[in-house]
């Protein structure tokens, strides 16, 4: 399916935080329609600056959104060029993005458990998604963060909103657990003390390949959030294919990230991390 160009917006910075020293950034955006006409596990193209180059739009995950005063917010880290201009921001700077985009989470009536399991800056989506069930469910839900170090568990504090069991782990050991988040989350689902939960998770390719592994080997509904490099955002450019299963039919096909995705059935996706 092509998607006709979606709406830009000219989008006005009301802030622009570095969280952790390690470059991680939350970014608000006064945008009164992406605020209200997005759903969970979508995404915004921003068009990092207003010069020719970069010329391509960077794709970030819509981290929470406040409806009634009208923006939202995006959580990322400086990689490479795009985020390094990004870093400058300044408050009333105005920003062209396109948004929202994609297939967001899909949050089933009645659900009566949710695991949220964030690896690094895959923790992006998350907030928006506890808020998103929290709105449409009396759900218990617990959150998972894992983070390389200390430092990236101030991405944690962005849950502080909301009454919600929170487990926090480091690969270093430097504060929480120490190890992967999905030591504690083996032991807590190998527990079976609660009802079946659905596993939302969003990370790195290696770490969502472990989501898959954990949803199927516990017969548990998982849905994953995967990245792609990515063009358009809409399904124009065709440069974000991923390949997946049909697990009823068996047939391997691709589907876009962008406009299938960026949120899968985690038996859907054939990762190769
Ligand atoms: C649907 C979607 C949602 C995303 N949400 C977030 C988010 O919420 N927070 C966040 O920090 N990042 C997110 N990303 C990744 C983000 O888009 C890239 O980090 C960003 O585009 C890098 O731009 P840059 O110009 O700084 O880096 P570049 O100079 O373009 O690249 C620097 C390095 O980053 C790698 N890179 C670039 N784009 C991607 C990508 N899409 N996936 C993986 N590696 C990439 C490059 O291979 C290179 O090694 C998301 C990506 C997608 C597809
Ligand atoms: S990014 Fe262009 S088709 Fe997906």
């Amino acid at each position: 399916m092509i998607c006709s160009p979606p709406k830009s917006h000219d989008c006005i910075v009301l802030s622009n935080k570095r969280l952790s020293e390690n470059s991680i950034y939350l970014t608000r955006l006064h945008c009164p329609d992406i605020a209200q006409n997005s759903s969970s596990g979508q995404f915004v193209n921003i068009k990092v600056s207003n010069e020719l180059s970069p010329l391509l739009r960077r794709p970030f995950s819509i981290c929470k959104v406040d409806k009634a005063e009208g923006w939202f917010e995006v959580l990322w880290q400086i990689v490479g060029r795009g985020t390094t201009l990004m870093a400058g921001y300044k408050v009333d700077d105005v920003i062209n993005i396109i948004g929202p985009l994609g297939h967001g989470f899909h949050i089933k009536s009645g659900i009566e458990s949710a695991i949220l399991v964030g690896g690094g800056l895959g923790i992006a989506p998350l907030p928006f998604l506890c808020q998103d069930i929290l709105e449409k469910s009396s759900a218990n839900i617990a959150v998972y963060v894992g983070v390389r170090t200390k430092a990236d568990l101030a991405m944690a504090e962005l849950f502080n909103d909301f009454d919600i069991n929170i487990i926090q782990c480091t690969e270093d050991g430097s504060a929480g657990i120490q190890g992967y988040v999905t030591k504690p989350l083996i032991e807590k689902l190998a527990s079976k003390s609660s009802v079946p939960p659905v596993l939302f998770s969003c990370g790195p390719e290696v770490f969502l390949k472990r989501m898959v592994d954990i949803s199927s080997e516990f017969d548990v509904e998982g849905q994953i959030s995967v990245e792609s490099v990515m063009g358009c955002g809409f399904g124009i450019c065709v440069g974000c294919p991923v390949e997946v299963q049909d697990y009823a039919e068996g047939e391997r096909k691709y589907k876009l990230t962008c406009i299938d995705g960026p949120v899968f059935d985690s038996r859907e996706v054939l990762l190769v991390g």
